[in-house]
């Protein structure tokens, strides 16, 4: 591995001590009424992650000329929805997956009805902390991300596609919306809480998109080829339910030559800009992920 690229990665591991430090801030104690929500809420958002979509606002706030400490509090919110929907996605009324971030899932561990409320009450707990920034613009930019042009509405496809021969260009969208979108508002709130100039918001956007994109198909490519211990989640679970992935409809070379493209194409993005070196080892660490 190339000197600035271990440097990178041990910087990513430094934000995410500190992201973990902010969440154990936000999130309500554990002893708090109604108790067994606030430990089903702590046991899922606690329980690791690579906290990609925190670490992608803090970089950007960061490159962006952003001093305030309050970034990690406001990242962190990106972290509690990340999780919600990671809760939802895995209830027996979707994925129905029983290991997460190398446990049992919250329904599995809790219940169903304790899993889709602690889930609500993440998604409550994160607007309450975004609105503390007074910053509507990246309210709206995270609402619609997660709304149904974005996040929601892909789960929807995503779940109605399951058995179906769907294009690649439904595959796509799928993509772009259940995860790409809330990655890039990830990427794009933190230029905005910074002020950055407008030119370089869309800069970042651009590279969100397309590093969003990739970061779905790889996932596809993991579910095919990963491990389960190091993943934390089960494998194989887009093929027991026939999901719409890029690996099922284009294969898994194809599969990895576009993911590849699109990392190549988010880099590109950023060559105008300055501080673009930290997106970059992000972007070559999303590719060749293996967790
Ligand atoms: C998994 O997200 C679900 C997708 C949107 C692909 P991550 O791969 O970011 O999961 P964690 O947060 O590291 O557990
Ligand atoms: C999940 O996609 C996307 C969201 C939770 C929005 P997947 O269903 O592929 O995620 P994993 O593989 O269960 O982590
Ligand atoms: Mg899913
Ligand atoms: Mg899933
Ligand atoms: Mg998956």
């Amino acid at each position: 591995m190339p000197e600035t690229a271990g440097k990178t990665l041990a910087a990513f591991a430094r934000l995410r001590e500190q992201i973990d430090i902010a969440l154990e801030a936000v999130l309500p104690p554990a002893d708090l009424e109604p108790t067994e929500l606030h430990q089903a809420m702590r046991y899922s958002v606690l329980a690791g992650g690579k906290r990609i979509r925190p670490i992608l606002a803090i970089t950007s706030y960061h490159s962006s000329g952003g001093k305030s400490d309050k970034i990690f509090r406001y990242a962190s919110a990106l972290e509690l929805l990340h999780t919600y929907s990671l809760i939802h996605d895995d209830l027996p009324c979707m994925d129905d997956d029983d290991f997460r971030r190398g446990k049992p899932t919250l329904h599995k561990q809790f219940s169903e009805y304790i899993a889709v409320l602690a889930g609500d009450a993440l998604h409550a707990l994160a607007f309450e902390v975004l609105a503390e920034s007074g910053n509507c613009e990246v309210v709206l930019e995270v609402s619609r991300a997660i709304g149904t042009v974005g996040m929601i509405g892909g789960q929807v496809r995503d779940v109605q596609a399951e058995g179906l021969e769907v294009t690649l260009a439904d595959v796509e969208n799928i993509h772009r919306r259940k995860t790409a979108a809330l990655i890039t508002a990830s990427v794009k709130i933190g230029a905005l809480l910074a002020n950055a100039p407008r030119p370089q918001v869309k800069l970042l956007e651009q590279f969100g998109e397309r590093l969003g994109l990739a970061f779905q198909i790889v996932d596809d490519i993991l579910d095919v080829e990963g491990d389960f211990e190091t993943l934390g989640k089960s494998v194989g679970s887009d093929d027991r339910l026939a999901k719409a992935t890029y690996p099922k409809v284009i294969g898994l070379e194809a599969s990895k030559k576009i993911a590849a493209d699109l990392i190549a194409d988010a880099k590109a993005a950023l060559e105008p800009f300055s501080d673009r070196e930290v997106f970059w080892q992000l972007a070559d660490y999303i590719l060749a992920r293996q967790t």
